[in-house]
């Protein structure tokens, strides 16, 4: 028989497996490991002879403690139902550890549902013997993140760690920082647009980024959740909006008569559709508006960039009822919501 050391081995496991105490002298030991005397444990030349044989072993691995956490089942040994397990996972591992999620609002289901996910229980190549290497863990379980056609940089580079913690955290999505924190600890410049905005878009203050951004990858470009034209100028169709439209009335765009869908309007001539709802030649908001804010009201930009290096200056000088708007793209134009003028 190959493994001839096997009935010795069972007995000194029955011997470790009488209850043992902790060594109140070094005030070492484990539940079930008590410094016992150092007989040949279960790892031999011919038996388990890997274990211990990395650069990170664990200590009760180490130590010989095989006990800690395997049990006899009463079938012959070596065999695949002969040993068990003490307990199951997490409880398994939480006789010696901390939970590691314990105090936090937002644990990762994954520690809830054990520890063998991420770490080896024995040993391994990498520090705290986990399976895989800084986001190379996580896209063990989580891959779909880079799904999109266009992948964000930070998560591209596997750095799932700027924003999350691992074994949970204090934000929702266990992230690291609250809200819209998480993204302009980078993106400095879009803080710049919002302290000195004007006038603030609601979702890009009170919301967070991720109601039009995706955090990890998208199809549509910048990363946003729905689609927006990188263009200036578009034929007007519904979808070419998506973004916009997932919160705001479409008809202050489609028709070209209204007397309450926009109030960008010259009586009931709707300025909207005129420049935005063209078949042809419509101009993208992002010739008037600066969706994450702006310098005048409304989301106005005084300047709007995009034409190559000339920024089209745009004035807009509210009236009660209507405005007056200079821009670099034709004279200065009137409208009035209930006198319609004429320019
Ligand atoms: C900290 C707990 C723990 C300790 C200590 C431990 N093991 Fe394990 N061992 C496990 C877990 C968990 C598994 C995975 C069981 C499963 O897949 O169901 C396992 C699996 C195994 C397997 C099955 C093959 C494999 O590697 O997956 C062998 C053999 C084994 N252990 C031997 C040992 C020996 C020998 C020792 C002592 C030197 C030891 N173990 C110490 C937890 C432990
Ligand atoms: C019998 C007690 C015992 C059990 C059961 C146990 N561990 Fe450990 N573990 C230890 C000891 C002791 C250390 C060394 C602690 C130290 O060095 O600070 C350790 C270290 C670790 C470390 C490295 C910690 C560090 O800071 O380097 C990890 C990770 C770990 N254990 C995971 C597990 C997992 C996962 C399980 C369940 C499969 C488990 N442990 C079960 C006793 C145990
Ligand atoms: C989602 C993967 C994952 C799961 C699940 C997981 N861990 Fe970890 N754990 C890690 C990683 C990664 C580290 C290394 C952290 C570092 O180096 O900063 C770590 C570190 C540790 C450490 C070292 C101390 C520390 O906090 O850095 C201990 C102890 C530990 N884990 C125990 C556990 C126990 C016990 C469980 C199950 C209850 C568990 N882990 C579940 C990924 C995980
Ligand atoms: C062993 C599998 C496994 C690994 C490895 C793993 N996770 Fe998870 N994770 C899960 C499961 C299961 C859930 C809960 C279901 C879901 O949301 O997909 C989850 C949920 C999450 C969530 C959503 C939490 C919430 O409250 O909405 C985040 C964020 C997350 N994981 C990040 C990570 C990161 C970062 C890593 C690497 C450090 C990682 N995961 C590694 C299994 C895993
Ligand atoms: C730039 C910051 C950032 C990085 C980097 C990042 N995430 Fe996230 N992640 C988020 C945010 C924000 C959410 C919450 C999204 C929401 O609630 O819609 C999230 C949610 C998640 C979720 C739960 C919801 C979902 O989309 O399934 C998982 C799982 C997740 N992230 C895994 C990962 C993994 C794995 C990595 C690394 C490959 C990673 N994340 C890198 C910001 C980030
Ligand atoms: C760790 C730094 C880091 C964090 C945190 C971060 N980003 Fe980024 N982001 C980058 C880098 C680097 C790029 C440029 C490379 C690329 O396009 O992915 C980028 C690009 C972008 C772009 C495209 C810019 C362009 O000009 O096309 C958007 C949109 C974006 N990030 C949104 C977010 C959002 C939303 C969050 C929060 C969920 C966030 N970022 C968090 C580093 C970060
Ligand atoms: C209401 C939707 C919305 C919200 C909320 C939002 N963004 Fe954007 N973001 C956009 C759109 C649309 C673009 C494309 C701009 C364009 O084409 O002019 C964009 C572009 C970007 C870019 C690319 C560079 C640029 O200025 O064009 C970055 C970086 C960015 N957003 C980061 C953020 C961050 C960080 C937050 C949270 C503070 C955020 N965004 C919130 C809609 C939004
Ligand atoms: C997540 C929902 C959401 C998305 C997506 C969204 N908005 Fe808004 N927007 C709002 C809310 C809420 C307000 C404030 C209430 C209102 O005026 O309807 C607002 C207000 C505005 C205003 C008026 C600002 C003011 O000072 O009165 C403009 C202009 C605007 N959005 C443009 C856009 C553009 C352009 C897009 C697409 C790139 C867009 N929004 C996408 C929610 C959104
Ligand atoms: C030619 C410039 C221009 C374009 C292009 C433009 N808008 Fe406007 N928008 C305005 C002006 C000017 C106002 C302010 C009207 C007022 O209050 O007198 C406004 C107001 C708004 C408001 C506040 C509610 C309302 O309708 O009065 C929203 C929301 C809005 N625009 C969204 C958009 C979206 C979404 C797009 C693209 C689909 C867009 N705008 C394209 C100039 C423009």
């Amino acid at each position: 028989m190959r493994y001839g050391l096997s009935s010795l081995c069972l007995a000194i496991l029955c011997v470790l497996a009488l209850p043992a105490f902790a060594d109140e002298s070094t005030g070492k030991g484990f539940v079930l490991w008590a410094g016992a005397p150092a007989v040949d444990s279960c790892v031999t030349a011919q038996c388990h002879a890997i274990l211990g044989q990395a650069k990170h072993v664990h200590a009760p691995v180490a130590e010989g403690d095989c006990l800690a956490c395997h049990i006899e089942t009463g079938l012959p040994h070596p065999g695949d139902t002969s040993m068990g397990l003490v307990e199951e996972e997490p409880g398994l591992c939480l006789q010696c550890h901390e939970n590691p999620a314990a105090d936090m609002a937002y644990p990762h289901s994954a520690v809830e549902e054990g520890c063998t996910g991420c770490h080896s229980p024995h040993q391994g190549g990498l520090p705290k013997f986990v399976l895989q290497a800084g986001g190379e863990l996580c896209l063990t379980c989580h891959d779909d993140v880079k799904d999109g056609a266009y992948v964000h940089g930070p998560v591209k580079a596997n750095s799932c760690q700027m924003c999350h913690g691992i074994h949970g955290g204090e934000n929702e999505a266990m992230l690291n920082l609250p809200g819209k924190d998480n993204c302009l600890a980078c993106h400095a410049g879009i803080r710049n647009i919002i302290d000195n905005a004007v006038s603030q878009h609601d979702p890009v203050v009170n919301g967070v980024c991720w109601d039009c951004h995706t955090p990890h990858s998208s199809d549509n470009k910048p990363f946003l959740t729905a689609h927006y034209p990188q263009e200036l100028y578009v034929p007007y169709e519904t979808e070419q909006y998506a973004l916009c439209l997932s919160c705001h009335d479409e008809n202050a765009f489609l028709y070209e008569r209204t007397s309450e869908a926009t109030a960008f309007r010259n009586r009931d001539a709707n300025l909207h559709f005129f420049h935005v709802g063209r078949p042809q030649k419509g101009r993208v908001c992002k010739s008037c508006h600066g969706v994450h804010g702006a310098d005048q009201e409304k989301l106005l930009m005084s300047k709007v960039p995009g034409f190559g290096s000339w920024e089209i200056p745009l004035q807009w000088d509210a009236t009660e009822t209507g405005a007056t708007c200079y821009v670099g793209c034709h004279s200065s134009k009137k409208y009035d919501r209930l006198q319609r003028q004429t320019n």
